[in-house]
């Protein structure tokens, strides 16, 4: 069952009822402000840090779930509605939330008055703009009564939610009905004293009427959905003073049949430097100049239209860099539009806000920030960049690194700390994937320090460097790496014992290491130390490209000797020495992540896809007998049943859920990444449609979450519910399932002196064409495939034939035609 449909050339997902199985939500903005905005206009708004700087108050594990955001209430002779039907929830003649790369634009009728709001964030601006139509589709006349309303955050949305007996007191705001452009309400707590920065909510006309007291305007003893004031139909004119700080501008607006009225609302941020804080320092008047600009520029719908226009061409030629056209339109609209705005939202937000993150909890990820790059460094590489240089600066003088880091301070998270082994080498992975995509090996000199430390910078290369030696210097019995708090699935702790309630498995480390090792961070190494050698050899240093290759070799070999267990890799071996993901075990035998890690690294890669005798042939049919279900594949099989003290979180889970058996999408693209390198790319296709978002769709009322993006899990074969999803937006899954698709499926993958062109996507794609912008250049690579097993395309470039798949770097602002014979 669907509860909307994609309109390709508008590049929308559109809903039809405001009944979805959870709220779907969308991103706005993609610099410094960004707003959360569900179908139903519930979420919040926040300046760079969702946790340090929150504008708009929103409760989680509300009650219902979705209920607070940026609503407008209409009152049309006493019959009260929202056109986003939450808060009100009174039935809609008419409802549809397109939801763009951006914007949203949502449009709710009732009794014949039609609200259409676009709700973007402007590029370059730190505000949110709602552009509202109010329109008489009646044949009489009305007089509408609009009432707007945002709830404010106190700024700290931890501090927010907890320390009442301070808050509950310091609540301030400014009204200003005659402002320049318009009225204006000013959220302006704790201004007074260290704060440079205050909210401002305003409307483009002069408002009729005010609200800044929440109690007020709701009624204390009411739900947002029975608001008081516009039941009244006027507004009170409430002043808050302590309390709960609110923004509701009265409108009264009278319309003819047919008639339409617009208005512009804008809740922006604005700082003020110090010696301009105040207009009036006496009376404590907020200097309100930098405001009335903001307002300014969108004072008339015409503006506003503008910077909607200048977003879409944004996005369109952001989007131009990786184009295809194959006949499939779900996977065209995936790959040409979603997961790439996916992508790029992750890459903004790593794990800190969507509806499943509260923006107060996580920050950015050292892991999952390299990760994230690799699927959104094609897009903007210049702010990958810039990311690599911080992501770097948070690593310590041994190659261990912070594993998160604040994203308003940069700073390692000394909460957290380090000792997740797999960190350092998620370095390599983002640098390599900068440097082939760019030819830029000037990053690598670099001056970059340890901890933030200013006087400790070295060369970034010296940074891969010490992630390199970081994993040679710490292996274990068996001359694999040594796990340390956690590889790359954060609930396997097996450093761990943990049997006191709410311990934290991560940061909780009560049996000494020296023993726990990872196959996962082997695999890792093995792909990641090679780039790293390669790299070296781009700075002339050929002897210390063959000193880690002989690394890399030593570890292929360990992987083979020790980490396989006749029919798969093993997962692990944990403290006492003992193996994990064996089929001696009755559970947790058989482990995801090895699996795709080493086949994607190309170990134990035989003689092509039917030789059986090969470890990796036999590991991923043994993904396929074992792992795989119709709604992806699972992480490990059988799922705990019990709670294990010697592994740590992954079994605190209900089997089938999370790392205990669930669908955890991110590690899906690896199985599929290894199923192209076996040259078997029909199965690679059929894995990735399971997971994809768009396949889904027709199942909408089993997935249940957003059928445009991915999430990060799928209840797994042994949950209670099976094929449900959890967690979308936020996860590694976006940069892999692009890089599976584009790089590996579609086969065009930037390498360090051409495109590789190798599509491995099996018969149900006879052909296609792939545009991809890559230094400058274009290439149009048109594709004739067979999908025969293991068979590699022919390449002509530009006419002429050439041996293997390597298509060089062209001259910026040349086209280069490309014809693949599969
Ligand atoms: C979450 C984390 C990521 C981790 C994964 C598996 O997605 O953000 O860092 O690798 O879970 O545990
Ligand atoms: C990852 C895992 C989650 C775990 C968390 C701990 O996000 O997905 O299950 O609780 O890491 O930080």
């Amino acid at each position: 069952m669907r509860y909307g449909y994609f309109d390709d050339d508008a590049r929308e997902y559109v809903i039809t009822t405001p009944r979805t199985p959870y709220p779907w939500i969308n991103y706005l903005g993609s610099e410094r402000f960004f707003s959360l905005l569900s179908h139903q206009a519930g979420g919040y708004s926040f300046y760079r840090d969702a946790k340090l700087r929150r504008l708009t108050r929103y409760r989680y594990n509300n009650v219902p779930n979705d209920a607070g955001g940026r609503y407008l209430y209409v009152n049309d002779g006493g019959d009260v509605w929202t056109p986003s039907w939450l808060p009100v929830k009174a039935e809609l003649d008419h409802f549809e939330a397109r939801h763009g790369l951006g914007y949203s634009r949502f449009t709710g009728e009732r009794g014949g008055v039609r609200v259409e709001t676009t709700f973007l964030v402007p590029l370059g601006e730190d505000a949110e703009v709602q552009k509202v139509v109010v329109t008489n589709t009646s044949d009489e006349a009305k007089d509408l009564s609009l009432f707007s309303f945002v709830e404010f955050c106190l700024w700290n949305a931890q501090d927010d939610q907890t320390n009442y007996q301070r808050n509950l007191s310091i609540g301030e705001v400014e009204v200003e009905l005659d402002g320049p452009h318009g009225s204006a309400i000013y959220h302006r707590t704790e201004y007074r004293e260290r704060r440079d920065h205050y909210a401002v909510f305003g409307v483009n006309t002069r408002a009729d009427g005010f609200d800044t007291d929440r109690d007020t305007f709701v009624g204390a003893f009411n739900s947002l959905g029975e608001a008081a004031v516009p039941r009244t139909g006027e507004s009170a004119g409430s002043v808050a003073s302590g309390w709960y700080p609110i923004g509701s501008h009265g409108v009264k607006v009278s319309l003819a049949p047919g008639e339409s009225r617009t208005l512009v609302w804008v809740l922006g941020y604005v700082e003020n430097p110090e010696d301009e804080k105040w207009a009036d320092d006496a009376h404590q008047v907020v200097d309100k100049t930098r405001a009335h600009a903001l307002l300014g520029r969108f004072a008339t719908a015409e503006q506003v239209d503008e910077a909607l226009a200048a977003l879409q061409r944004y996005w369109t030629e952001l989007l131009s860099t990786y184009t295809v056209r194959s006949g499939d339109e779900k996977l065209d609209r995936m790959v040409n539009v979603w997961n790439q705005y996916q992508c790029m939202v992750t890459f903004n937000m790593s794990r800190s806000a969507s509806y499943f993150e509260t923006g107060i909890g996580r920050g950015m990820g050292f892991r999952d920030s390299n990760q994230d790059l690799l699927g959104f460094v094609h897009l903007i590489p210049d702010r990958a960049r810039e990311r690599i240089i911080d992501i770097a600066s948070t690593q310590f003088p041994d190659g261990s690194a912070y594993h998160q880091y604040q994203p308003l301070t940069k700073r390692g998270n000394d909460d957290i700390g380090s000792g997740f082994n797999d960190d350092p080498l998620w370095l390599i992975a983002g640098v390599a994937a900068y440097v082939k995509e760019t030819g830029d090996l000037s990053i690598l000199d670099e001056p970059v320090p340890f901890d933030n430390e200013p006087g400790t910078e070295v060369p970034l290369f010296e940074h891969l460097t010490r992630s390199f030696e970081f994993t040679v210097e710490h292996r274990g019995p068996h001359g694999l790496p040594l796990i340390g708090r956690a590889d790359w699935n954060d609930c396997l702790n097996l450093n761990c014992f943990s049997t006191t309630p709410g311990e934290s498995f991560q940061t909780t480390e009560n049996k000494a290491g020296g023993v726990a090792e990872s196959v996962f961070i082997a695999a890792q190494f093995v792909l990641y130390g090679e780039q790293y050698a390669q790299l070296a050899e781009r700075r002339g240093l050929g002897d210390v490209a063959a000193a880690a290759r002989k690394h890399v070799e030593d570890m292929r070999t360990a992987v083979l000797e020790h980490g396989w267990d006749g029919r798969w890799f093993l997962r692990a071996y944990d403290y006492f020495g003992t193996p994990i993901g064996t089929d001696a075990d009755p559970e947790g035998k058989i482990w995801i992540e090895p699996q795709g890690f080493a086949v994607m690294a190309g170990i134990g890669v035989g003689a092509g896809p039917d030789d059986t005798s090969a470890p990796a042939v036999q590991a991923l049919d043994s993904v396929n007998e074992l792992l795989a279900t119709d709604h992806g594949m699972v992480l490990q099989y059988p799922a705990y049943t019990t709670y294990q003290v010697n592994m740590g979180e992954v079994s605190t889970y209900p089997p089938g859920y999370k790392e205990n058996g669930g669908i955890f999408c991110h590690n899906n693209p690896w199985v599929i990444i290894g199923e192209t390198v076996l040259g078997r790319g029909a199965q690679a296709f059929d894995y990735y449609k399971r997971i994809t978002p768009a396949y889904r769709e027709e199942i909408s009322d089993v997935h249940r979450l957003e059928p445009y993006v991915y999430a990060q899990m799928i209840a797994g074969k042994q949950a209670e519910r099976h094929g449900e999803a959890k967690n979308s937006w936020l996860t590694g899954t976006a940069a892999w399932t692009f890089v599976a698709a584009s790089q590996y499926l579609l086969g065009v993958r930037p390498d360090w002196d051409g495109l590789v062109v190798d599509p491995q996507i099996g018969p149900e794609v006879p052909s296609f064409t792939v545009t991809r912008v890559a230094r400058g250049a274009t290439y149009e690579i048109t594709v004739t495939n067979s999908g025969t097993p293991g068979a590699r395309g022919r390449l002509v470039v530009d006419g002429t034939p050439v041996e293997g798949n390597l298509v060089p770097y062209a001259p910026a602002g040349s086209t280069v035609r490309v014809e693949v014979t599969v």
